[in-house]
């Protein structure tokens, strides 16, 4: 895709966002699996459906909704995107991160990132929350591929602080003090679809990965580009596979991802209120 389209997505959501609100959104959040029901806390909603933009990318995942939802939460002004697509759908890492840029636009200064994740670090029990100190490309693919997005960043951004450090402490604190125990580690993002195979995830191990998944590095690696200071948070749903002596299954995932959603919400709250 050629940069002129890309600038036509981004140029056509922020016109329609504006068409609809003037409302200025500080935080941004990308909820992952589980978590989209968050966005239903927001206050006075304003919903901008993703099939009203042009091209936009929507999920091809039967029953995902795909909208933005702007608003208050916990006092403060914020876009969540409700719904969203991912790197094994099909599309490009530089489509699917198009909504960073466009929330950098609107105003957004930091971002929350969620997702689901497997265990790789073998102290994390099922429905760990863990904050993403640092991540590994491992996708195969990079989201800054092709012609530089000359008025984000430059052609060679510096990735050594993506995930802000106080954000990290003082997330951790504050949870503490909430007897809400918060792991910290590094993300490893494969392709997918398939889970890793036991190989893999001793690979993962290896090379200092505590919980690998699907998602969040293309957009993590966006905001590095656009200097926009983020914070991960992963639910480790379930052990890598070979980690235990099971096949492991999308149910498990969901199911583990619903037993901790209150608990992420609280979190999720306390990010907030930062
Ligand atoms: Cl084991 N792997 C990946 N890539 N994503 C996951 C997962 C595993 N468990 C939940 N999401």
């Amino acid at each position: 895709m050629t940069n002129e389209r890309e600038m036509k997505i981004i140029e056509d959501s922020v016109r329609i966002i504006r068409e609809k609100t003037d409302f200025e959104p500080e935080i941004g959040m990308i909820l992952g699996s589980g978590l989209g029901d968050y966005a239903d806390k927001i206050e006075d909603p304003v919903r901008i459906s993703y099939h009203d933009i042009p091209d936009f990318p929507v999920s091809t995942v039967a029953g995902h909704a795909g909208q933005f939802v702007m608003g208050t939460c916990m006092g403060k002004k914020v876009i969540a995107m409700q719904g969203r697509v991912h790197y094994y759908e099909g599309y490009s890492q530089r489509l699917i991160t198009l909504p960073i840029r466009i929330m950098k636009r609107l105003g957004v200064k930091k971002i929350l990132l969620t997702n689901a994740a497997g265990g790789v670090n073998r102290a994390y029990e099922p429905g760990t929350l863990m904050i993403i100190r640092d991540h590994i490309n491992y996708s195969g693919s990079n989201p800054l591929t092709g012609p530089n997005f000359e008025k984000d960043g430059p052609r060679f951004p510096d990735m050594s602080c993506v995930y802000d450090a106080g954000f990290r402490k003082s997330l951790k604190e504050k949870a503490e003090q909430k007897g809400i125990h918060l792991e910290e580690g590094v993300y490893m993002m494969f392709s997918g679809p398939n889970y890793e195979t036991p190989a893999e995830v001793r690979m993962a191990g290896i090379l200092g990965a505590d919980a690998v998944g699907m998602s969040t590095v293309p957009e993590a690696i966006v905001c590095g580009h656009c200097k926009i200071p983020v914070l991960g948070i992963s639910c480790v749903t379930n052990p890598g596979a070979g980690i235990l002596d099971q096949p492991l299954n999308h149910k498990e995932v969901v199911e583990t991802a619903a037993r901790v959603k209150a608990t992420f919400e609280e979190v999720v709250d306390l990010v907030l209120q930062e």
